[in-house]
């Protein structure tokens, strides 16, 4: 069987892993401080906070910011559940966004779903393709857009206007006109899970790009003690001599990486440019030229003159088939034992939010995409060959579905 996407665990990171259980200090410590700075140093932003997941990342976010009840925060409806479920717990309403044919939010809607009530907006870079960022930057700076913004919370009236939060989780290492992923937000939520392009295990983290009069030292502590129950020290800080003595602030969250994980991602960070992220392109690339001939095969959208993706997932859609003959599709490739995946079943589709009184209906772009896509493996140990079983398997499950339709 071809998996999904299974993670690269090789020699390196074992023996990091292990150096750091024989370091005795397993949880938050010197290794997530060094993969704190040399994330900082990749992406080019001002401050890195590892953490325990993506989900977190936005967590710590929207609680930093103040957005609670009343308030609204603005999601793709496609995506992943994580985007919508962070902005539930903090008590506000998503409000849900139709996306564009490349499966990102469509900007030009917008305008139309802000009221005095929205407090921020989470752009989700599917795939590791990068959002409209300039069009939503220049949105939400927009004199008419700002002039709604109600601020009730101090850094809500330091920032002045809605605050965007990308959520990052599928694309550390992407670029929009150049500039890194990371950069192009106020904050971007990174997803280091095991599927994803860089991994440590379960993690995530925050890249903080807000303007400089939030001063990114003082930021970085504050969620630094936010992500670990209000503490004014972490237990590094505390094992120190006569470091004893903390206070608790507030009350936090638990959201803090731990060395093992981080050492994980020490050795996945140091390969990624030079190694990781080639062999995706040539993932893609492989893809790409063996699907070419299909009159039905649609290839993903990557790169255009603006922006550059990391290849995180490989979104194959079936022209013109109904969702009945795509799921056939998907029952005919794992008959040959390949595994394939559907990213995403549209939010308004899931029974938590259908109740809620969302409709597909509304969202008339998220279905059409989601009606015709199959996700096909990429991932590191992937060889040629394995892509043409998987491009085999994906003909003869094509062709076979299409053929019954045509008799
Ligand atoms: C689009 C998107 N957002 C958020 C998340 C959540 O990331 P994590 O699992 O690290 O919390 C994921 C993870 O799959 C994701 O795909």
């Amino acid at each position: 069987m071809i998996p999904f996407s299974p993670p690269r665990i090789d020699d390196k990171i074992i023996e990091e892993v292990v150096d750091a259980l024989q370091s005795g200090w397993i949880t938050t410590g010197p290794k997530t401080k060094r993969f704190e700075k040399e994330l900082t140093e990749y992406v080019g932003c001002r401050k890195t906070v590892c953490l325990n997941s993506g989900t977190a990342g936005m967590e710590l976010m929207l609680s930093w910011f103040g957005v609670g009840p009343g308030d609204e925060v603005i999601v793709p409806s496609y995506t992943y559940c994580a985007t919508a479920n962070v902005v539930v717990h903090t008590g506000a309403t998503p409000i849900m966004c139709d996306v564009k044919e490349d499966f990102n939010i469509d900007v030009s809607k917008l305008e139309g779903l802000i009221t005095e009530k929205t407090k921020v907006i989470i752009p989700v870079d599917i795939a590791g393709l990068p959002v409209d960022y300039d069009e939503l930057n220049e949105l939400v700076r927009k004199k008419s857009i700002r002039s709604k913004f109600t601020p009730s919370t101090e850094v809500q009236e330091l920032l002045g206007r809605i605050m965007i939060l990308a959520d990052g989780a599928h694309s550390i290492g992407a670029k929009y006109k150049g500039k890194m992923s990371g950069t192009l937000a106020d904050a971007t939520a990174f997803s280091f899970h095991a599927v994803k392009n860089l991994t440590t295990a379960e993690g995530g983290a925050i890249a903080l790009n807000l303007p400089y009069r939030f001063d990114p030292e003082r930021m970085y502590a504050d969620l630094c003690t936010k992500a670990l129950h209000g503490q004014t020290k972490d237990a590094f800080a505390k094992v120190q001599k006569g470091g004893w003595r903390y206070d608790v602030v507030e009350a936090g969250y638990k959201y803090n990486m731990t060395d093992i994980l981080a050492s994980i991602g020490l050795v996945e960070l140091e390969r990624y440019e030079s190694d990781t992220l080639k062999k995706r392109q040539h993932i893609y690339d492989r893809y790409n030229q063996l699907l070419a001939q299909y009159d039905w095969a649609w290839t993903p959208e990557f790169d255009d003159e603006t922006k550059q993706s990391n290849h995180h997932l490989y979104l194959l859609r079936i022209k013109d088939v109904t969702e009945h003959q795509r799921n056939l599709i998907i029952y005919e490739i794992y008959e040959q034992d390949v595994s394939v995946n559907v990213h995403y079943q549209p939010l308004p589709m899931l029974s938590f939010y259908k109740h809620r009184g969302y409709n597909i209906d509304d969202y008339p772009q998220a279905f059409k995409n989601y009606t015709q896509e199959i996700s096909l493996p990429i991932y590191y140990d992937l060889s040629d060959e394995d892509i043409e079983t998987v491009v085999k398997a994906v003909v003869v499950a094509v062709e076979k579905v299409l053929s019954k339709q045509e008799a």
